[in-house]
């Protein structure tokens, strides 16, 4: 495996040395169609899902990965469940909780944009995720959160709002998102949802995005400690429901999910309330207090999250019963039994036919209903509308992001051969490529937004040079500078820094166990290993992690040799990082030259998401 990271420059060099590249060559259609079943032998999971009187499954961050994860390089199969599958699974689950006599729930938490072939690869004049968002209306979801990924372009956000919420009745939630149309703001969902479960819980649900900056015009974003001054807030949480089922794109830990829990709880001081996030690409979860459970479940769905909770009978019941009515003494409904901690669960399912069929007591002849097998081949006859299995070239091994960094020969040499310093962020790559077939849906994947490359001319070499280390805050000079870019990407959705944290703490955690451990772990497969704050192990199915290897914020092509340090250089930069890259340069700039937009040039027509595609034709081939 060799890093991913040198391709990206690879790519822009042959693209700007040659901008006919991507015409050269014809890349011939491989009609392999997706495997229907793992090639690969998958572990069942460890052991049943614990079941409570209220269930909840939990998606988010799917970012358009409706045909599952379909390379035989680990662990990519263990992901290798499909949206037919998943709707497959669905179904079986919610004849189980009839026959369990318990609530089910279906939840999102946002961002289906922006990531696969099947969201991205749409034709010219299209919009970003249409076509795929009609699988997931066909999911009987009972309550989604809008992502900061529907709102970077307002043509999606207007697509969500005509096309997308209407299907759900109410159900797709954006307590602090609008959109302005025709000169009128209003929300892109609904700002809350009350409704009753099939066994008579009244819920009261939130859809709330984190303090996203990010958004396009017209589309605004409220921030949530604003939120929850609102009246209307105060009003949607004054009656109290049997539970509250707070979703929203918003990390569970390390942001502000207490903001509206502590609002909630300043009303409601014991019912029980539910949180499921999202937005860090994570598994979490945490409780905020004993009758409360918080829930984040990864991403592109290479994670289902399941969460149980005892709750008390539902209030309406209870008042049948006798005759009692507790509406707005804040005790759950539940009498005597309110002070108490819930019992709750939660497990990470990696989604694949034999998870999903261990946990509906199915086998591989059972298991697909008619709606799955609909579903499923409707995303194959999409893919093969948008041409996704066009094929630039063929891999000749792994090249990944973070799990090995070193030994990049094949590409270094195009990157040392340059003369110009090229820099981007590394979030900019969005997952590894494997080896085998390079595809128009594996450089979607790869590489999904379509960044502009931007550079400024004739920058003394010893300057531009110091960029790179100075926007990764290497040196306390650079420390305050540094919180302050990250911050800023933070706040225009910029997650990578948190999910390579979270990957790289779990290989820590390996590397420090035992001899022992390493034994048993030795017979693990590779996947995510969780440690969270919620009780007991979360996977579904015990991992051993993949190695890690830290890679900074942001990324350079390497430096031109033997320039003088006031040799004029070009600088290039992808125009998602501009205005940081401004700043630390005038930071830097000893000549008294003060940059602004007005220094700054289109590069190449090329973008970013057609890099990798181009250097595929060439050096692949
Ligand atoms: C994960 O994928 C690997 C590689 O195909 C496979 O050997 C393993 O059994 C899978 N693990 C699980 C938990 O499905
Ligand atoms: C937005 O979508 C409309 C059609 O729905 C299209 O005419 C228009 O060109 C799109 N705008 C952009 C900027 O893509
Ligand atoms: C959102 O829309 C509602 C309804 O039109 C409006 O009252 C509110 O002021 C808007 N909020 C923001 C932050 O624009
Ligand atoms: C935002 O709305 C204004 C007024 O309706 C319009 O002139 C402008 O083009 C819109 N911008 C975008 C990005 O849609
Ligand atoms: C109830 O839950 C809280 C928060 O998880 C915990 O601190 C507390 O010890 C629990 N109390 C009991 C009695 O288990
Ligand atoms: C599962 O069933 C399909 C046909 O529905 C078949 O092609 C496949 O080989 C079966 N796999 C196993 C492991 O039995
Ligand atoms: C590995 O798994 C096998 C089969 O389940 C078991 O017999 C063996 O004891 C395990 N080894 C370790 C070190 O746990
Ligand atoms: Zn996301
Ligand atoms: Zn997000």
């Amino acid at each position: 495996m060799r890093s991913l990271i040198l391709l990206v420059f690879a790519g822009v060099a042959l693209a700007c040395g040659d901008d006919h590249a991507h015409a050269a060559r014809d890349g011939h259609v491989h009609d392999h169609s997706k495997r229907e079943f793992p090639s690969a032998k998958l572990t069942p999971p460890s052991r049943p899902l614990t079941w409570g009187s209220l269930n909840i499954l939990h998606t988010t961050d799917s970012h358009g990965w409706l045909l599952g994860h379909q390379k035989p390089s680990f662990p990519e199969p263990n992901y290798s469940g499909d949206f037919g599958d998943f709707a497959s699974f669905v179904a079986h689950m919610k004849e189980l909780a009839i026959k369990k006599d318990v609530d089910l729930l279906l939840v999102d938490s946002g961002d289906l944009h922006d990531g696969t072939g099947l969201s991205d690869g749409y034709p010219t004049g299209g919009v970003d995720a249409h076509a795929s968002n009609e699988f997931f209306k066909q999911l009987p979801y009972d309550v989604l959160a809008i992502g900061n990924h529907e709102l970077y372009i307002y043509n999606n956000t207007l697509d969500m709002y005509t096309n997308f919420a209407p299907r759900f009745n109410g159900r797709y939630l954006s307590s602090n998102v609008n959109i302005t149309v025709d000169g009128v703001s209003k929300p892109v969902g609904s700002r809350f949802a009350k409704f009753k479960t099939r066994k008579g819980r009244a819920v009261t649900a939130l859809g709330v995005l984190y303090d996203f900056t990010g958004n396009d015009q017209n589309t605004t974003v409220q921030k949530v400690e604003d939120m929850v001054k609102e009246a209307w807030f105060a009003d949607a949480i004054k009656d109290e429901p049997d539970v509250f089922l707070l979703a929203g794109h918003m990390p569970v830990s390390r942001d502000n999910w207490p903001l509206v829990f502590n609002a909630v709880r300043a009303v409601h001081p014991l019912t029980p309330i539910l949180i499921l996030g999202g937005h860090t690409h994570i598994r979490d979860c945490l409780q905020l207090d004993g009758r409360s459970m918080s829930l984040e479940s990864g991403r592109y769905m290479e994670t289902i999250g399941w969460m149980s909770a005892d709750l008390p009978e539902p209030k309406s019941h209870h008042r049948r019963h006798n005759g009692e009515d507790h509406s707005g003494h804040g005790n759950g409904g539940s009498g005597s039994s309110a002070a108490k901690n819930i019992t709750f669960s939660r497990r990470y399912l990696d989604p694949n036919r034999v998870t999903f069929e261990y946990h509906t007591g199915q086998g591989n002849f059972s298991f697909d209903t008619p709606w799955g097998r609909s579903i499923t081949k409707g995303l194959e006859q999409l893919a093969k509308k948008f041409d996704l299995t066009f094929q630039y070239g063929t891999a000749p091994h792994d090249f990944t992001i973070n799990h090995c960094y070193a030994d990049c020969t094949d590409c270094e040499q195009y990157a040392r051969g340059l003369d110009k310093i090229m820099i981007t962020n590394s979030g900019s790559m969005r997952f590894d490529i494997y080896s085998g077939p390079f595809t128009k849906n594996d450089q979607l994947t790869a590489s999904p937004f379509a960044d502009t490359f931007l550079y400024i001319p004739n920058v003394p070499f010893a300057v531009a040079n110091a960029v790179l280390p100075a926007l990764n805050g290497a040196g306390a000079d650079n420390r305050k500078r540094d919180n302050a870019v990250e911050a800023e990407l933070w706040a225009r959705g910029y997650v990578g820094t948190r999910y390579r944290e979270w990957m790289e703490d779990m290989a820590r955690r390996d590397a420090e166990l035992g001899a022992e451990s390493r034994r048993a772990a030795a017979n693990l497969t590779l996947g995510y290993v969780t440690q969270d704050s919620c009780p007991g192990v979360g996977d579904d199915i015990p991992h051993t992690p993949l190695e890690f290897h830290a890679i900074p914020d942001f990324i350079a092509s390497a430096s031109p040799a033997g320039l003088a340090d006031d040799a004029p250089v070009d600088l290039v930069f992808v125009d998602f990082i501009e205005t940081q890259l401004i700043g630390i340069l005038n930071g830097l700039s000893t000549d008294g030259k003060t940059y602004t937009t007005a220094d700054v040039s289109k590069y190449t027509d090329v973008l970013a998401t057609e890099m990798l595609g181009i250097y595929a034709q060439q050096a692949w081939n």
